[in-house]
């Protein structure tokens, strides 16, 4: 059988002013919490026994709901396992290696809780039956983790040389952040604790900022294990050219929905609004929670999802967004490249516009999200986002802002943080 542990983290500072109100991982991407998606391809591996979700957030009410939820529908057993400190990917795992190893499962999957992907989990099982030990998967595209391949056949990679976010071009080839493990790693994240252990304890003993016990713990699967797995004939890709793409800032959700809207056509056209007789008029992929009212003058999509008792008005445009639930768009507003938060409520004729941040899948070196807030002293355009509860009046624009939870707005802004 196998076991499968999602790397959930904790903090998620790049997610704000969102994940005040949610943990990341929770926070839906086409109508589902990120990680359902994790969950739905795990759930469909057979003998999947348990899913295991690594962290170092505080579990709280709306996290153990999410794990109950998913028991329920999914019939897998799921368990929150937290981590005292960050202990890295390599070093959350090893701190719980017991209970991933209980029973003694085969091998187990290891998945990045912020991206999104396809999860072709069954044809990385198919490629390890034939090949044995570790390999991550890979997509080519973004130039971010980067390895140097040693072709063996079309798809058999046997990885001879592993580089971590390079920073100058080492391959077009990226890690995704989704990897099959026989349990032997544990062996060579042992090794590296061991080692950790006494280099790094004595350094940093007496130091009260760097707590340096903790450094020793942590554990970077890729910086501190592949690399050195890298040429030992232990580590292989297994490459798909199937949709991936990281969830790092918010504006990197809007990007994720879309390509997971697209992809229910094949695995859940249940969730994609069709149009109907008296319903609003829908333009391309578009998810409605059946709580939502929607006036049926109304036009959304393409690359919309609106959530639970969501309330949209007459004449209301929607396009490219993320609605949360219990938000009210009133009569004519116009919502484009937005993520509108929980209860927030938008006027009448108001407009709530952003500019998208996709990356762009034919440049080697496209990021997906950039690396400041600001250039050259001025706030970056990109998605406008609404925090929690917050109020915008009729016939403004907001354009390119990030709206911190519970403002009453009584104008228009343009390319600000409202706080
Ligand atoms: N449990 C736990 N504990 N999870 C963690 C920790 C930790 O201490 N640190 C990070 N994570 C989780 C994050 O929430 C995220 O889901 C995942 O592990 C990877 O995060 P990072 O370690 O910050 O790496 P990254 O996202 O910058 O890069 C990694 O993923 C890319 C693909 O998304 C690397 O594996 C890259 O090579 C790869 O391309």
């Amino acid at each position: 059988f196998l076991v499968a542990a999602l790397m959930l983290g904790g903090n998620s500072t790049r997610f704000r002013p969102l994940s005040f109100e949610v943990p990341k991982p929770l926070f839906p991407v086409a109508g589902v919490p990120m990680l359902q998606h994790h969950i739905e391809a795990c759930a469909q591996v057979p003998n999947m026994k348990e899913i295991l979700l690594v962290g170092f957030y505080q579990p709280n009410e709306e996290l153990n709901r999410f794990l109950l939820s998913a028991q329920q529908d999914f019939k897998v057993s799921s368990r929150y396992l937290q981590e005292y400190a960050a202990l890295g990917t390599g070093g959350g795992i090893y701190h719980f290696r017991d209970q991933i190893l209980s029973g003694s499962p085969e091998a187990f999957v290891v998945m990045n809780a912020d991206v999104c992907s396809e999860f072709p989990l069954m044809d990385m099982l198919n490629f390890q039956k034939e090949h044995g030990d570790a390999f991550p998967l890979h997509y080519i595209t973004l130039l971010y983790g980067c390895i140097k391949l040693h072709y063996r056949s079309s798809i058999s990679r046997h990885v001879l040389h592993y580089v971590e976010k390079p920073s100058t071009f080492v391959s077009d080839i990226i890690n995704c952040g989704i990897y099959l493990f026989t349990p032997d790693i544990f062996q060579h994240i042992g090794a590296v604790f061991q080692k950790n252990q006494q280099d790094l304890i004595y350094p940093y003993e007496g130091d009260e900022q760097s707590n340096g016990w903790q450094r020793a713990e942590a554990i970077r699967l890729e910086q501190d294990i592949f690399t050195a797995l890298a040429g030992q004939g232990k580590l292989y890709v297994y490459k798909t050219d199937r949709f991936w793409s990281q969830i790092k800032s918010a504006g990197s959700a809007i990007y994720a929905s879309r390509l997971y809207l697209n992809q229910y056509h094949k695995t859940h056209p249940e969730r994609l609004a069709a149009n109907k007789d008296g319903g609003p008029k829908i333009c391309g992929n578009v998810y409605i929670h059946p709580t939502a009212n929607i006036d049926p003058t109304a036009v959304l999509g393409p690359n919309v999802s609106i959530g639970t008792g969501v309330t949209i008005g007459a004449g209301v445009r929607v396009r490219e967004s993320i609605i949360l639930h219990g938000a009210t768009l009133q009569d004519h507003s116009c919502v484009l490249n937005s993520i509108v938060g929980w209860e927030s409520t938008i006027g009448k004729w108001a407009r709530v516009e952003g500019t998208p941040s996709d990356p762009n899948p034919n440049d080697p070196y496209s990021k997906i999200d950039s690396e400041t807030l600001f250039r050259d002293g001025k706030l970056t355009p990109s998605i406008t986002i609404l925090g929690c509860n917050v109020t915008i009046p009729s016939e403004v624009i907001i354009l390119n802002s990030i709206v911190l939870p519970h403002k009453d707005l009584n104008r228009s802004f343009k390319n600000q943080i409202i706080l």
